[in-house]
């Protein structure tokens, strides 16, 4: 297909402005599959993220389109990931494409997400088209939301296209503004190979499928190519398009998106904004600004029953082949045994592993408490990286901690701001900015990434009765005054409930866990002391007082078929229990306990 009549674009849209409703729509409307072929959101192809309604993996599809020019177009979307933790790879996808659909859903208006992705496009130098979503709907406003895109994004919208992706208004519109407003791509057939990688994903058919954006040159199949990050070749097996079943074709050129396919083993062997060039005659100038994406959340993942250990490292390392920005290493706790120290992009991609392991694997796992990464400067001049909490070095020898901050950016509406201020004064925000677009305000506070990783989301959702939206950035490190907070339980520290914390928020962290805990640890036959200390000091105690009678006392002992269930279920219940000594501790006490409210 000559450059001219290639179109590449991507959608950028807030979670549930329909997004994926309108890549089905495009591509229904095109006849690119046939209808009783077509499956509701296509786009979304993994099971979680189907129940979660949210896309991890970047997916795309090529369209053919016959536009009223009576020319036919080459239309290729990607879909990119739609969530913070993902940031990273949103931002290098948006590099394959020239343009992007600018989502809104007309009853709700711009939202955290809408900007944060928006941002990532402008800073592709797309040229963006704002689309207007969900008009079929009485509660629509466009005028209004038009506005809004104008002054919060500062992006024309007097043009903007009104969108029904489900009733399909608005649709041919959409596909002629592609054509029409979109830049067409540009490049070089012969010059030497570059292209870039967008995304990879493995298959178990094919192994790991690579998806391309070829900048200059021509990729065939049989060819052999490097990647340019770690100078490993390969021999080219396949390639082809998506459409969106995967369809081989002869060759890639210039412009153009599509896949490889060459005997890769592992994911982690393909680096997302990597460069692929021919092993002769390659390119030797990589595409710019090439990073590999870092963890930054860790928490240890431990087996609620340890014979289960070597079935959650298969587990685990099955999943990271698939998962370069992944990370783990094992580790032992005095309290819950052998597990794995892992690293996540943030809180999502946690849930998404855990959930995995959980799932497909059916393994139960105790959770430990997500930290961020401490720098540890010590009094020799040296910086230690801490990622857990537990292996804080002697303070004696430690001069200053720094933790890493973040810029987040919060939209809500009026009636709300004030809990919202509220919950980032609590937990130690600064607040950098705040503005107003109609009745919603926008505010920008620099908060320590610690006082967000574990519940800052789910507070912000429920003080704002989920009309909050929210998002952020990391920026950097600065010193703060922080410490270790240790629980001991029955004088035993469990050291998996160790946390880092603000020394001025020390004791009402301190006492809200251990009330917590004397809720969620169930009565022994024995008195158990509760506390929490900073170094040898104890900061906050509660006691849980000694069982004093049978639990099955209560039912009178009249009807057994109520008492053995009773027992049955304490049975149940002692499955999910870790001993600590001579204490059982429930594993829901683990996650619970580091929940503030
Ligand atoms: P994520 O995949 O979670 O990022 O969401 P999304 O942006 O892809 O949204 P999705 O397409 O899943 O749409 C969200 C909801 O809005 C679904 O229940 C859709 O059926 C609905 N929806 C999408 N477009 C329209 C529309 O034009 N009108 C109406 N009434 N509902 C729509």
């Amino acid at each position: 297909t000559p450059l001219s009549h290639i179109r590449n674009f991507s959608i950028v849209a807030h979670i549930d402005h329909g997004k994926s409703t309108l890549a089905d729509r495009l591509i229904q409307s095109t006849n690119t599959v046939a209808d009783r072929d077509m499956k509701e959101q296509m786009l979304d192809s993994m099971d979680i993220e189907r129940e979660r309604g949210i896309t991890i993996k970047a997916q795309t599809v090529r369209i053919n389109y016959v536009a009223d020019d009576g020319e036919e177009y080459v239309l290729n979307l990607i879909d990119t990931p739609g969530h913070v933790d993902f940031a990273y790879e949103v931002s290098r996808s948006m590099r394959a494409v020239e343009g992007s659909l600018l989502v809104v859903d007309s009853t709700q208006g711009v939202e955290a997400q809408t900007l944060a992705n928006v941002y990532h496009a402008l800073d592709a130098d797309h040229e963006i088209v704002p689309v207007l979503n969900k008009i079929d709907l009485p509660a629509a406003d466009c005028d209004r939301v038009a506005e809004q895109i104008e002054d919060v994004i500062g992006i024309d919208a007097s043009d903007a296209i009104r969108v029904s992706a489900k009733t399909g208004i608005g649709i041919k519109e959409t596909l002629e503004a592609i054509v029409t407003r979109l830049p067409a791509p540009t490049g070089t057939l012969d010059a030497p190979l570059k292209a870039m990688l967008v995304d990879s994903w493995y298959d178990s058919y094919l192994g790991v499928i690579v998806l391309v954006r070829i900048m200059d040159g021509q990729l065939k199949k049989g060819d052999r190519i490097r990647f340019m990050q770690n100078g490993t070749v390969h021999h080219v097996d396949r390639i082809g398009v998506f459409r969106p079943a995967m369809t081989e074709i002869a060759t890639l050129g210039p412009g153009e998106l599509g896949f490889l396919t060459a005997s890769i083993k592992q994911v982690r062997d393909t680096r997302v904004g990597d460069t692929i060039t021919h092993e002769k005659r390659g390119t030797d100038k990589a595409l710019p600004g090439f990073k590999p994406a870092q963890p930054v959340v860790f928490c240890g993942l431990f087996p609620v029953d340890s014979a289960e250990f070597e079935d959650l490292r298969d587990a685990i390392e099955k999943l990271a082949l698939n998962d370069a920005s992944f990370s783990f290493e094992m580790e032992t706790s005095a309290a819950l045994g052998f597990g794995f120290r892992c690293g996540f992009l943030g809180l999502l991609h946690l849930e998404v592993i855990r959930d995995r392991i959980e799932r497909e694997y059916d393994i139960d796992l105790i959770t430990t408490a997500p930290s961020v990464i401490y720098d540890i400067h010590m009094k020799d001049g040296t910086v230690q990286q801490l990622h857990n909490p537990a292996d804080m070095p002697d303070l004696t020898y430690v001069d200053h901690i720094q933790e890493p901050r973040i810029k987040a950016t919060i939209l809500v509406p009026d009636e709300f701001l004030g809990d919202v201020l509220k919950l980032c004064q609590d937990r130690r925000g600064i607040q950098e900015n705040l503005t107003y677009a109609g009745s919603r305000a926008m505010v920008v506070y620099d908060l320590p990434l610690n006082e967000v990783v574990f519940d800052f989301y789910d507070r912000l959702k429920s003080v704002t009765k989920g009309y909050a939206s929210f998002d952020y950035q990391m920026t950097g490190y600065r010193q703060d005054a922080l410490v270790k907070m240790s629980i001991l339980v029955n004088d035993e520290p469990v050291d998996a409930l160790s946390t880092m914390v603000h020394r001025d928020r020390a004791e009402t962290r301190g006492r809200a866990m251990v009330e917590k805990l004397k809720d969620l640890i169930p009565r022994h036959m024995f008195k158990i002391p509760i506390q929490a200390a900073i170094g040898g000091k104890v900061i906050a105690r509660e006691t849980l007082s000694a069982m004093r009678k049978d639990v099955t006392a209560k039912c009178y002992g009249g009807d057994a078929s109520r008492k053995r269930k009773l027992l049955d279920k304490q049975k149940a219940g002692k499955k999910k229990m870790r001993q600590f000594g001579k204490v059982d501790i429930p594993q829901e006490a683990f996650i619970s306990a580091l929940k503030m409210d």
